[in-house]
């Protein structure tokens, strides 16, 4: 059910990228996050920090070669997988199978298209009844502290609600590209479902079944624009969160850092691997795999120098189905951890409250009935 809240937002929406352009010293106070959450200053990235072996951390790299030539994954490889996602729940994949070509034009197609005047872009405002369209905040909550990010987010699947005249008109080739990039990536994330499944001990069709009931489920594409911020320590450009759905393919800048995962009080800045995608798992892989595998908290910086497009594609439960963990993956030592909720259900939390780390799923889990008779 809608709630009124969800229909409109709550204050003037205000373009971050117009902030930018108009060329201020400082930033408003409604994107100044509190000092608990600003981020520490990072090195500047370049791509030649990949020739240095010795670099910091970097999260872990998953190779596809093997299963894109067999169509199988081997016992190793599946091996890699279940230690990356118990370990990680983050890492690059390369030769995943999607076109480079396609990887580059999709994302130079979205850079020209918040290059657009703002006019243009305007036809798009969405409200949060559905997100659709041009954004520039996550959540309803008057006074909240913002993002320093604008957005476009759209509806791949399931069919019946993809709606192209939705999609930008302008470039002339964005709506096709959008297609091709959906179909390819959509394609991947099967793989990978088969492949995670798989390394859970379960059956392939077994994770692509239970987020989908047998018939389509869903995919959106968030892009995301990072305009340069004169006072990038103070701000940040995507606040801490785990993704809700089941897993998101992130297509970065290739240029430009920003993203950075949780690794216990740390945050680990990705350096991106040339044509790799970053692969996370969301909350609702958590919930089916009872917390084996885990989503995992991530946020983007900002900086003054450069500003930076990524693309998201959300892979999500079918809207009504009951997500619940695999009966297979729970045991007496190990109860089901999450009570069944439907994804459309679980979406409204951040659509109101907006990023907050992985409160969420956190608040769901239920205690084990041993410790409730303790
Ligand atoms: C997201 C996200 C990361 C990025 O859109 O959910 O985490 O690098 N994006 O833009
Ligand atoms: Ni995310």
């Amino acid at each position: 059910m809608m709630t009124s809240s969800l229909q409109s937002w709550p204050e003037p929406i205000v373009r971050v990228q117009a902030l930018s352009e108009s060329g201020i010293a400082r930033i408003p106070e409604r994107y100044v996050k509190p000092p608990s959450e600003r981020p520490s200053p990072v090195p500047n990235f370049t791509p030649r920090d990949h020739d240095h072996t010795h670099d910091s951390i970097n999260i872990p790299v998953i190779d596809l070669a093997g299963i894109m030539s067999s169509g199988d994954g081997s016992t190793l490889l599946l091996e890699r997988i279940s230690y990356v996602c118990r370990e990680w729940g983050f890492f690059q994949v390369v030769n995943h199978g999607v076109s480079v070509e396609l990887m580059g034009a999709a994302r130079e197609v979205w850079r020209e298209f918040f290059g657009l005047p703002v006019e243009v872009k305007q036809e798009y405002a969405n409200n949060p009844s559905t997100y659709e369209g041009y954004g520039s905040r996550i959540g309803v909550e008057r006074g909240a502290t913002l993002d320093w990010c604008d957005y476009f987010f759209l509806h791949y699947l399931p069919r019946s609600v993809r709606n192209p005249s939705k999609w930008p008109a302008l470039p002339l080739s964005c709506r096709e590209l959008i297609s091709e990039y959906g179909k390819e990536v959509t394609e991947l994330c099967k793989r990978l479902l088969s492949l995670l499944s798989r390394s859970l001990g379960l059956e392939g069709d077994h994770l692509e079944r239970a987020f989908e009931g047998g018939e389509e489920l869903g995919a959106c594409l968030r892009a995301n624009f990072y305009p340069k911020c004169p006072q990038p320590d103070l701000a940040l450009g995507l606040s801490a969160h785990s993704d809700p759905g089941s897993m998101t393919i992130l297509l970065p800048d290739p240029h430009v850092a920003g993203l950075q995962v949780r690794q216990g009080e740390h945050w680990v800045t990705v350096k991106p691997i040339p044509n790799a995608f970053i692969v996370n798992l969301g909350d609702q892989m958590q919930v089916v795999t009872n917390a084996i595998y885990r989503s995992v908290e991530h946020r983007v910086i900002v900086n003054s120098a450069k500003e930076r497009v990524s693309l998201a594609f959300f892979y999500n439960p079918k809207i009504d189905l009951l997500i619940q963990p695999a009966k297979e993956l729970v045991t007496e030592d190990r109860p089901a951890l999450y009570s069944p909720m439907t994804y459309e259900e679980y979406r409204t939390y951040i659509r109101t409250k907006g990023p907050r780390g992985k409160s969420q799923l956190e608040s769901l889990i239920r205690l084990p009935t041993k410790k409730l008779t303790q």
